[in-house]
């Protein structure tokens, strides 16, 4: 397939030019260290392939209504060759570390439940923000909770990220909920922060988790 081949020449080139050095040495070890998989107790997150498009365009159309607000560029994808570009895009991401995203299926299955992302990499501290869904049909059996746990496991532990950071909106009490769980702290409000897939202009609140309070203990 002409698209997965670009995506795969695109991902070679961009691994090459990470040879290039840059400022922050630090910064350069946890790109080439990103682990490609990481494995939970029921769950697998994983780089994306150009393979997984069918099942990211099913879990798309599935969810696309309730990803409309805060996962514009997923509720945008309609066709094969939209979600091709896609993980080609999410590929070069990878390679020149802007941005690290996993889908996440259940262990065994080929069935895709979510995805969770790594972005807003700031290399020189490191920091970086998660953004992660959840499909409807799979809420609410721990999966976001055991995602992103060991996603900050391994962002503190094998990788040496200082910050890591939320950004939820008001009205999204479930993820606000999720993130106090698992031991994010308010760091306060930013006012018309946030334009949402729908067009409208939002507060968003930041929370935090910083490797000085890793493990979390839950009371
Ligand atoms: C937020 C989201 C990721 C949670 O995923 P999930 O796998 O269902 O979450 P978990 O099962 O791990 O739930 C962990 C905690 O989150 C909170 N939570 C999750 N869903 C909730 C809901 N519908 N109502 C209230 N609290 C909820 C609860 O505190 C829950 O703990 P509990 O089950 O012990 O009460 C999911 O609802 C989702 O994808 N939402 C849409 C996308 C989104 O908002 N992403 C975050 C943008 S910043």
């Amino acid at each position: 397939m002409i698209l997965a081949a670009t995506a795969t020449r695109i991902g070679m080139e961009s691994l090459r030019n990470l040879t290039v050095k840059d400022k922050y040495g630090r910064g350069r070890m946890a790109e080439h260290s990103f682990p490609e998989t990481i494995d939970t107790q029921r769950l697998i997150l994983r780089r994306y392939r150009s393979e997984d498009s069918a099942g990211i365009l099913e879990l798309v159309q599935k969810n696309r209504a309730h990803l409309i607000r805060d996962f514009e560029q997923q509720a945008a994808l309609r066709s094969l060759a939209d979600v091709l570009a896609f993980t080609a895009e999410k590929y070069e991401q990878w390679a020149t570390g802007k941005t690290f995203c996993y889908g996440i299926w259940r262990t065994g299955t080929s069935e895709q439940v979510g995805q969770i992302q790594v972005k807003n990499i700031e290399w020189k501290i490191p920091s970086a923000e998660l953004g992660y869904f959840i499909g409807g049909s799979f809420q609410r059996r721990g999966y976001a909770t055991e995602s992103i746990r060991e996603l900050l496991r391994a962002l503190f532990e094998q990788l040496g990220f200082k910050r890591v950071f939320l950004r939820i909106l008001p009205a999204n009490s479930e993820s606000i909920s999720l993130a106090r769980k698992l031991g994010f702290r308010e760091e306060g409000l930013h006012r018309r922060a946030f334009r949402c897939g729908f067009g409208e202009l939002h507060d968003v609140h930041y929370l935090s988790f910083i490797q000085d309070d890793w493990p979390f203990q839950a009371n």
